[in-house]
């Protein structure tokens, strides 16, 4: 990135909170970039100041990240954040010691002096802890300017020598004026301008494209999300347009006009191609109503459609172009879907073949989702495009559930209900869905029963009730409201399947629930709103709906969203208008031990 800009070096000691610290500071419109301990050789002038992260090493122990001493050579501002403080500590002279427990969450710091790191603070303020060792005597110099009731020395600083440490993590959003001490240490403390701007970053990145591309042609998969589509922009912006291929395949089971959508806006590329491969998909799901099955029908057409796709482009000398961002770099070690959301494309052959010879170009895997839309923003995406929900790959094939018609006996699970209405005071009624969905419990998956709450719109009360059936009743993994006005007088499982009907049902509800969010200015707030339709018929009138918002930072963990009432009551009477709806219900289960999505 440019070497002329004021930087602030963030030291990595491991894990993803090194990465997030970075994300921050250029949040603060000043540059910020990783350096690996003992990499930081031929930093130039622009360092202004440098930050150690945490990480998940215990300093106490042999194999953790080295302090690297150049941090101390160079004579600028530091910052230390837990490991780092630790790090700090350790090497000026001071004591760390093992805690008899590990204290973890939210803990109240109380400022002991005015130090310019705690400018802004209130004598006391939320900080977030996640640490096992602490300082337990400073180093010569140092004072404490903050404490928590279970550490003494959860702040401190050198003021002489610029020198601070902090046991808590600024960087998360449980420390609500984390942002602020970052600033103060950016702008104050190490004297940065505000001068990193995202266009920098499109500079830098489109300078990197051209070099790293050549005269090669580059094919990138577009699913019309907001990830796929920066990468278009940042690449058009790079290279000649008739080396860039696009392709989006339509599978049928994407939002409403969504396809055509992504091909008038990106229709201008002279090799985009749209592949309407929807009855392909359908075709194949036709029958089936396994959720397991239905994932890996849609996964494998896709990988059959898309090799013939690429084969058929004859490509010679090419690179595929990819949109991973950062936390699905992060994840894919692990089970998350973010890596399974893109293994679609990774399990065609051909860009198997690709990744395992290297021929990859990733231009936004260092970007967190707030960035990636910021980017989007600066490359003249629309504001409403960028805010988009993230979507599925398997779409609405895994929002619409599916039955053969044979529902299970639930005469059992229906006793544990009244057990526990017995045992438990509740001024709600329960019942039981008789559909299942995907949950997870500890960590594992769960495919069970949804109980149906009726009664007071309380969203507290209903998270309350919700979370203690969960834990309480075997056999139930979610909890479900319905909608005020609505009674259920007949409730059955219908056989049902994917069908071009049916997605089309879907979409036009998928479409007033989107819009219904909109109306009322909150798709920023909401994380994601699946909408799903169920196989169940309530009052013989047709198939019911549940929505689904949620708040979250990266869907990893998810609470259900508490939207206000009027725009959820005008959403519900537009979904029951439309032919075929029976029901309209809300998901008011948190994540874990419900998923986001229902399969
Ligand atoms: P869950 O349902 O596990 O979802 O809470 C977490 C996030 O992952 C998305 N998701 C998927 N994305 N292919 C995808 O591309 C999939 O098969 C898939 N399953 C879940 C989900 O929408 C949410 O954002």
């Amino acid at each position: 990135m440019s070497q002329q800009k004021d930087t602030i070096i963030v030291v990595d000691n491991g894990g993803q909170v090194a990465h997030l610290i970075a994300t921050k500071i250029r949040a603060l419109k000043v540059y910020s970039e990783l350096v690996q301990p003992g990499e930081m050789e031929g930093l130039g002038d622009n360092v202004k100041g440098i930050i150690l992260s945490g990480g998940p090493a215990s300093i106490l122990e042999e194999g953790g990240p080295k302090f690297d001493p150049q941090v101390l050579q160079l004579k600028k501002p530091v910052l230390g954040i837990c490991y780092g403080l630790q790090q700090l500590a350790q090497e000026l002279g001071g004591d760390v010691v093992h805690s008899d427990e590990r204290e973890y969450g939210p803990a109240v710091l109380k400022k002991k002096t005015n130090s310019p790191l705690l400018g802004g603070w209130g004598e006391s303020e939320q900080v977030w802890m996640s640490h096992g060792d602490r300082v337990d005597k400073l180093p010569d110099g140092f004072e404490v300017i903050g404490s928590t009731q279970n550490s003494q020395c959860s702040a401190i600083g050198d003021e002489s020598r610029n020198i601070y440490g902090v046991q808590f993590h600024p960087e998360v959003v449980d420390t609500p004026k984390g942002d602020l001490l970052l600033g103060n240490f950016a702008y104050d403390i190490c004297g940065c301008e505000k001068s990193w701007h995202m266009k920098d970053y499109v500079e830098q990145k489109t300078r990197e494209l051209k070099e790293r591309v050549g005269d090669k042609s580059v094919l990138l998969l577009v699913s019309g999300g907001v990830d796929s589509t920066v990468c278009v922009k940042l690449l058009s912006e790079a290279i000649p347009e008739d080396q860039l291929y696009c392709l989006h395949i339509d599978n049928g089971l994407m939002r409403k006009n969504e396809s055509r959508e992504v091909a008038e806006s990106l229709g201008h590329i002279p090799n985009f191609k749209l592949v309407d491969a929807s009855q392909t998909f359908l075709q194949r799901l036709k029958g089936e109503y396994r959720p397991e099955e239905k994932r890996k029908i849609i996964g494998t057409t896709f990988i059959d459609v898309a090799n013939d796709e690429i084969k058929n482009l004859g490509l010679d000398d090419w690179l595929l172009a990819q949109g991973t961002i950062y936390p699905d770099t992060i994840e894919s070690g692990g089970t998350k879907h973010a890596a399974v959301i893109k293994i679609h494309h990774n399990r065609v052959d051909i860009i198997k073949e690709m990744i395992s010879d290297g021929k990859i170009v990733e231009p936004i895997n260092q970007l967190y989702k707030a960035e990636v839309r910021e980017l989007g923003t600066e490359l003249g995406l629309s504001e409403k495009f960028v805010w988009r929900h993230p979507y599925p790959g398997p779409g609405l094939g895994i929002r619409a559930l599916c039955s053969d018609g044979n529902g299970e006996d639930l005469t059992v699970l229906k006793g544990r209900l009244e057990e526990y209405l017995v045992d438990n005071q509740t001024s709600y009624s329960l019942d039981i869905l008789p559909c299942r969905s995907v949950g997870v419990k500890g960590d594992s998956r769960s495919y069970e029963y949804a109980a149906i709450v009726s009664g007071e719109w309380d969203w507290e009360n209903l998270s309350e009730l919700s979370l203690d059936v969960v834990n309480k009743v075997e056999g139930i993994n979610r909890a479900i409201y319905l909608l005020p006005g609505q009674r259920i007088d007949s409730m059955e499982l219908k056989e049902a399947y994917i069908t071009q009907d049916r997605m089309d049902l879907l979409r036009e509800a998928d479409a007033i629930v989107m819009g219904g969010l909109d109306k009322a200015g909150l798709m920023r707030e909401v994380w994601q709103c699946p909408t799903v339709l169920l196989p169940v018929d309530v009052n013989n009138k047709g198939e019911s709906i549940v929505i689904r918002p949620v708040y979250s930072m990266r869907a990893m963990t998810a609470n259900f969203a508490r939207l206000p009432h009027n725009t959820v009551s005008e959403i519900k009477d537009e979904l029951l208008d439309l032919d075929g709806i029976s029901a309209v219900f809300y998901d008011t289960t948190s994540k874990p031990p419900g998923t986001i999505e229902w399969e």
